[in-house]
């Protein structure tokens, strides 16, 4: 078979031109970085060693197998689905159909949360991240605070699996307990009353009419119970601030992430929220403000 209308198989150089003129004519707007990530990913090198060995041919599987990922690609499947692994924290997670792709915007949240922890001196925390998805704030928070203890809690069933094997991936499933159920109901049923240090989350908070609206790769592809956070994008921080306070001990604090624009809707909510002192916000690194801090 030839490739990229060669008549034989394209060096790495041509087929990155090839695969950079069919995704730039889907609309993507990283059809460069995208070309590379998966050319990469099929010839099982750094990105840096690719862009070395241009000249070099594609042997004809890995030419066959970048010609698959591309078309997926072009059908504007998310890199995180096509490769099956995400880089979080610098640490890779497990992520398949059915589970959020981890976003660096919440690494500002994992950061909040590991300096707060510091500067109040608390050592080895009990933590309970809502809404883990693929368990990137919940694996991460175990893996970089040493006994750490963390609750992770999924109303996906499917969430609950990947999380787990994420927990294992990273050897930290002997303190990460994932939890299925409804935010809070699973620390409920289990009586822990103020028994969080930190409870903490990144809740779906897309306004249902903007899903529509979202690029292809996150509005298609991405689980709407991740994404959907009522009629203006409320609803869950909304029902989590309300109820936190029962389940963070006194002296603990909330951290929870929110989308552009929803700051001041956001302070308003943590400012009347039950048992709440003191609030605190935190910007991403394009400073936006995206995580909300309450203290009680
Ligand atoms: C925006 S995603 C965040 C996933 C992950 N924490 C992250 O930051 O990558 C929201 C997650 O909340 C979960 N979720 C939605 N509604 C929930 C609810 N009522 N109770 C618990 N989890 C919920 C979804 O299944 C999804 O995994």
């Amino acid at each position: 078979m030839g490739g990229a209308g060669l008549g034989r198989e394209p060096t790495v150089k041509e087929a990155l031109l090839w695969a950079v003129a069919v995704l730039r004519g889907a609309g993507l707007d990283d059809p460069r970085a995208s070309a590379e990530i998966l050319l990469s990913h099929a010839l099982g090198v750094s990105r840096g060693r690719l862009l070395a060995c241009g000249d070099d041919p594609l042997p004809l599987d890995k030419w066959e197998e970048f010609v698959g990922l591309v078309e997926r690609r072009r059908r504007r499947v998310p890199l995180p689905y096509i490769l099956g692994s995400w880089e979080f924290m610098g640490l890779y997670f497990v992520v398949r159909p059915g589970v959020l792709a981890p976003r660096p915007e919440t690494e500002t949240l994992v950061e909040a949360v590991m300096e707060e922890l510091s500067d109040r001196g608390i050592r080895r925390p009990v933590i309970a991240d809502i809404g883990t998805g693929c368990g990137a704030i919940a694996v991460s928070l175990a893996k970089y605070i040493e006994g750490a203890k963390v609750v992770a809690v999924d109303i996906s069933p499917f969430c609950v699996e990947v999380a787990k094997e994420n927990a294992e991936r990273h050897g930290v499933l002997g303190r990460v307990e994932v939890l299925l159920g409804d935010l809070f109901e699973p620390l409920r049923e289990r009586g822990l009353l103020e028994a969080f240090d930190v409870v903490c989350g990144n809740l779906p908070y897309v306004p249902r009419e903007a899903i529509g609206r979202l690029q292809p790769e996150v509005g298609k592809f991405e689980p709407k119970v991740a994404l959907d956070g009522g009629p203006e994008g409320r609803d869950l921080l909304t029902r989590a601030a309300l109820e936190a306070h029962k389940f963070v001990k006194k002296g603990g604090f909330c951290a929870w992430e929110f989308g552009a624009g929803q700051w001041p809707w956001v302070r308003t909510l943590l400012k009347s929220a039950p048992g709440v002192r003191r609030i605190g916000m935190r910007r991403d690194l394009s400073g936006r403000p995206r995580v909300a801090l309450a203290f009680y």
